[in-house]
């Protein structure tokens, strides 16, 4: 598929869908579109009052217009409100227009929307996002694709010429997102920590970016303890990934994304029972997933700051060697841990990134987990928990996702709960009460970050989606990519 910025209007387009917006404010057509009504002999309007459409965000509805004329259909999309419209609708709503005109089997599609904020760029750019990763389907595991029929294959955003860039870094971030959702969906016999590590390797070649894959033997000499003891009643061996980015020159800033990378997580001892969706832990790499895609795109958009990938990636596993529960760690900062709980794992395999992480003395740390259940329970599906004891970061972090459209809200990082992860043996435990544990989680990832700025995004619940919804389809969403994108970015 291809996706251009032209200077033509909507008027003298042609080809075979064309898509246009309408706000819900009593479905009055206004300036060109009321032209283009015109011309094609009412039938915009007629389509309209049919199927009762009233403009609604997320709604599209499409018409045959007569033989003869220069558009085969006119696809309508709803955009909410005027006055709620943000740089998200317009991405959501070229969504819901590239979908529809697959459906209507339009090889062609040209784009008509509101520009958002007097912003052309900005504009073109969600567009692009909202077509490209709405129509991206996952075929890779299926012996016959799922959709042989016809695809859109030329995208025109109207009157937005000389845009060109704003797309080329639309498709270079979604690449970024598209990697993560693949590493994501795959399963955890086919993305393993020795796959993960393949492809931050394939990142670093193609991009031009710095690798180094720390193996089992790496990681004790450094005294990773708690990571190594979640790998440890695994089969295949862990993979410590760490991907640097450095612009040419002096880097403005240095920042650093670290990612929970559980190829599988079974609970370990305290396995995972029927009905607490193991079968689907294959996305428990989601955080790692996100710094992967991000280093992708960052390795192409190329800012001038200095950005480090790092994931302890392994899965966690049951053998004759696997922990038990009580065992006591201790992890790379020296500090010592008692494991009441085996499934509260990615939190050790966090504790040993962190560490590692702060010493290469960065400015500012964002790790991204699927860390707890518990956060599902808080915020749901949709949106990611954001922890911080850092002002100026969160509020960076909230502003990128606001741009990018994914949803994060900042939680309390508590202190007086940490008394509920009080060891009686060792310094700390990694489970306190079920009451507040995504917030007793990142208070124990705190212990492991003496004084860089940092942020922890839990991701349990927008990692995946049941149900399509916006750009995403069902499935792996890509969450975490655009927001750590535009974060690098805004501080470049
Ligand atoms: N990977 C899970 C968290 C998770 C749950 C991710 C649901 C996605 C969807 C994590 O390792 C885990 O098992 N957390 C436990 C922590 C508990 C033992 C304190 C949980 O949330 O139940
Ligand atoms: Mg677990
Ligand atoms: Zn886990």
């Amino acid at each position: 598929m291809e996706i251009r910025a032209i200077n033509t209007s909507l008027l003298e387009w042609t080809g075979d869908g064309l898509a246009i917006g309408l706000f819900e404010d009593g479905g009055e057509l206004t300036g060109d579109v009321t032209n283009l009504d015109e011309k094609l002999a009412g039938s915009i309007k007629e389509l309209i009052a049919e199927e009762e459409f009233k403009g609604k965000q997320g709604s599209s509805i499409a018409t045959r217009v007569d033989t003869g004329s220069p558009v085969r259909k006119v696809i309508v999309v709803g955009l909410g409100k005027k006055e709620d419209l943000k740089l998200d609708k317009i991405r959501r709503a070229a969504a819901a227009a590239a979908r529809l005109a697959k459906k209507q089997k339009c090889k062609t599609l040209g784009i008509s929307l509101p520009v958002w904020n007097n912003d052309a760029a900005q504009t073109a750019q969600a567009l692009a996002e909202g077509v490209e990763l709405a129509l991206y389907q996952d075929n890779r595991f299926k012996s016959e694709p799922d959709d042989q029929g016809s695809q859109v294959e030329k995208v025109d955003l109207l009157e937005l010429g000389g845009q060109e860039g704003a797309i080329t870094r639309a498709h270079q971030i979604c690449s970024g997102v598209i990697l993560a959702r693949q590493l994501v969906a795959a399963p955890a016999n086919s993305v393993t920590p020795i796959t993960m590590a393949e492809t931050a390797v394939a990142i670093a070649s193609e991009y031009g970016l710095q690798v180094k894959i720390l193996e089992r033997e790496d990681c004790e000499k450094l005294g990773m303890g708690a990571f190594l003891g979640v790998a440890q009643a695994s089969d295949l061996p862990p993979k410590f990934i760490h991907l640097t980015y450095k612009p040419e020159g002096t880097p403005k800033r240095k920042l650093a994304i670290v990612g929970k990378g559980l190829t599988f997580d079974s609970g370990g001892l305290n396995i995972k029972g029927t009905g607490s969706g193991v079968e689907n832990m294959k996305m428990d790499m989601g955080g790692a997933a996100a710094t992967l895609g991000a280093a992708k795109a960052i390795g192409q958009l190329k800012p001038d700051v200095e950005v480090h990938f790092i994931s302890a990636v392994t899965e966690n596993m049951i053998s004759g060697h696997a922990m038990h529960p009580g065992d006591i760690l201790q992890a790379s900062n020296g500090k010592t841990i008692e494991v009441n709980n085996t499934d509260a794992e990615g939190r050790l395999t966090l504790a040993d990134a962190l560490v590692f992480t702060e010493k290469l003395g960065v400015d500012a740390i964002v790790d991204l987990a699927t860390l707890t259940g518990a956060c599902v329970v808080a915020l749901g599906d949709d949106i990611a928990g954001l922890f911080s004891p850092d002002d100026a970061l969160a509020s960076e972090l909230e502003k990128a996702a606001e741009i990018s459209g994914e949803k994060i809200w900042r939680l309390p990082m508590e202190d007086k709960y940490f008394e509920g992860l009080k060891s009686g043996i060792a310094d700390f435990k990694n489970t306190g009460p079920r009451a507040g544990g995504s917030i007793t989680a990142a208070l124990f990832l705190k212990q492991f970050v003496k004084e860089t700025p940092w942020a922890h995004l839990d991701v349990a619940g927008p990692i995946w989606a049941d149900k399509e919804n916006g750009y995403n389809g069902s499935g792996a969403t890509g969450f975490g990519v655009r927001t750590l994108v535009s974060w690098v970015l805004s501080v470049a």
